[in-house]
């Protein structure tokens, strides 16, 4: 199959040095990747910035902005066989960033700021029959509420959800502690373990090669 993973956070600018980000680390993502590649996949990777070894075996596309990184996936996805979007896309951007540096003034300062695309969502909108498409929640409360919402809204096949205020979970762990829903119904809890292993059991659910 051919597979788009999109992992780590994106950059909105603030001015010419400064930016609006998260906690991604993009392992999540990475591991999927690396997982794909192993079991033989060909894998288009979207990249934030992160500072992880690149995946061998991987096309890797380098992004900052969740502009840059809605370009690149929908310019991909057609010719994909599924879309597993990992990646923390900033919700939020400034609405007018500034070419040079800001300078401090007295007072406090506002920014304004403005949505970004849903990715995610607009891959759901544009999916043909045959085409898989996946995603991530990452929940502190209701997590289970939440990612069936998601699912539903986006129009996905499969939703890998996490709570990441249990500990070993989330952005900067090794682990993970995942529960995959389908629009079919199923939910799926796999063992907490290292994200490589719940990598490659994602990947074998949304491929169908799960036992
Ligand atoms: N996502 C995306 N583009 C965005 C925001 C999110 O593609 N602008 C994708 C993420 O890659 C992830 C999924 O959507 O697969 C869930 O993102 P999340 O931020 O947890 O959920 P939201 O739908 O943004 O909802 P909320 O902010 O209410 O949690």
């Amino acid at each position: 199959m051919l597979i788009l993973i999109s992992a780590g956070p994106t950059r909105e600018p603030v001015d010419a040095v400064r930016f609006l980000s998260n906690r991604s680390t993009g392992k999540m993502g990475y591991a999927l990747a690396r997982a794909a590649v192993e079991a033989g996949h060909r894998v288009i990777l979207v990249s934030g910035p992160v500072a992880l070894p690149p995946v061998e075996g991987a096309e890797t596309i380098r992004v900052e902005t969740a502009a840059e990184m809605s370009a690149a996936v929908k310019d991909r996805f057609p010719a994909c066989d599924a879309a597993i979007m990992a990646a923390a896309v900033a919700d939020y951007r400034p609405k007018h960033p500034v070419v040079n540096k800001l300078k401090k003034q007295e007072g406090g300062m506002m920014l304004e700021l403005e949505r970004t695309e849903d990715i995610l969502a607009a891959l759901g909108k544009t999916k043909r029959p045959g085409q898989i498409l996946a995603g991530f929640a990452a929940e502190t409360d209701d997590v289970e509420s939440n990612a069936l919402r998601k699912l539903q809204r986006k129009n996905l096949d499969f939703i890998a959800a996490n709570d990441v205020s249990k500990p070993g979970c989330g952005f900067a762990a090794d682990t993970n502690s995942i529960t995959v829903y389908a629009s079919d119904g199923r939910r799926i809890p796999l063992p907490f373990g290292a994200k490589i292993e719940v990598a490659r059991q994602i990947l074998n659910i949304i491929t169908g090669e799960a036992k």
